[in-house]
């Protein structure tokens, strides 16, 4: 059985270094080193450095990462850099991010540059509300387009695969949550048009009211949590269903 991934996403906070530590410490004092779960959280870049002192049972993630590892690209972040500060996983192609006009093509460079760096990927997948309304049918076309373009030659079995439709995140208008059915009809499609080993994580609005809705999917395997992910209390609730 895959060990199950939980990544919080701290997305763009929280707004200065002293509570980012608070929040760090707090997930770190509950958490249990375990063969069956590896805990993440990804800090904005400019706190991974101090986070990174206050936990040694939690591991590193980054938000985003440039696809060049070196040369002059004012404001830009590295995958060797967020290696020397321990990274191990990196989120990429999230929908905050591709709105914001992120390509296939970078995300697809990114992960390369990635993978060869020794950091593991999570590509983060999934429709619209707009996709979602026109059918399942035009949902799987819209996910199988994004990942054929994001992972074109690269080997599927290196990255985690996050499926986060676009209308459950909780950041969005009327957003609620995917349905145990819908996630998991997804997960299944998302593994037979890649690999039946890659790992699956479903990301969108989870917090501990939830998150046993979703712990019973068998090829489920983790998740990416935003808002709670800041609440070490809550993130913790989500951590101990998973084990
Ligand atoms: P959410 O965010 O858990 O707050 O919905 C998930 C994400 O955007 O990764």
């Amino acid at each position: 059985m895959n060990k199950k991934i939980l990544i919080g996403n701290w997305k763009m906070n929280p707004s200065n270094l002293i509570e980012a530590i608070s929040i760090a410490s707090g997930i770190e004092g509950d958490i249990k080193i375990s063969d069956k779960i590896d805990t993440a959280i990804a800090p904005p870049f400019t706190f991974i450095s101090e986070v990174s002192n206050v936990i040694s049972k939690v591991s590193l993630a980054a938000q985003n990462v440039f696809w060049e590892d070196e040369g002059a690209y004012t404001g830009e972040v590295s995958a060797k850099q967020l290696k020397s500060l321990g990274v191990k996983y990196v989120i990429i192609g999230h929908s905050e991010r591709r709105s914001n006009g992120e390509t296939d093509i970078e995300i697809n460079k990114k992960i390369k540059l990635v993978i060869e760096k020794g950091l593991i990927p999570i590509l983060c997948i999934g429709e619209s509300k707009k996709v979602r309304d026109d059918g399942v049918e035009k949902v799987k076309n819209f996910i199988e387009e994004q990942i054929k373009k994001d992972t074109k030659n690269i080997n599927v079995n290196e990255l985690v695969i996050a499926y986060e439709p676009i209308w459950a995140i909780s950041s969005n208008d009327n957003a609620r949550p995917a349905t145990p059915d819908n996630i998991k009809e997804m997960i299944a499609f998302i593994k037979e048009i890649t690999s039946e080993s890659i790992n699956v994580l479903y990301g969108g609005s989870v917090n501990p009211g939830n998150v046993k809705d979703f712990t019973s999917l068998n090829d489920l395997n983790g998740f990416l949590v935003g808002g709670a992910s800041l609440r070490p209390k809550e993130f913790i609730s989500i951590y101990k269903e998973l084990l």
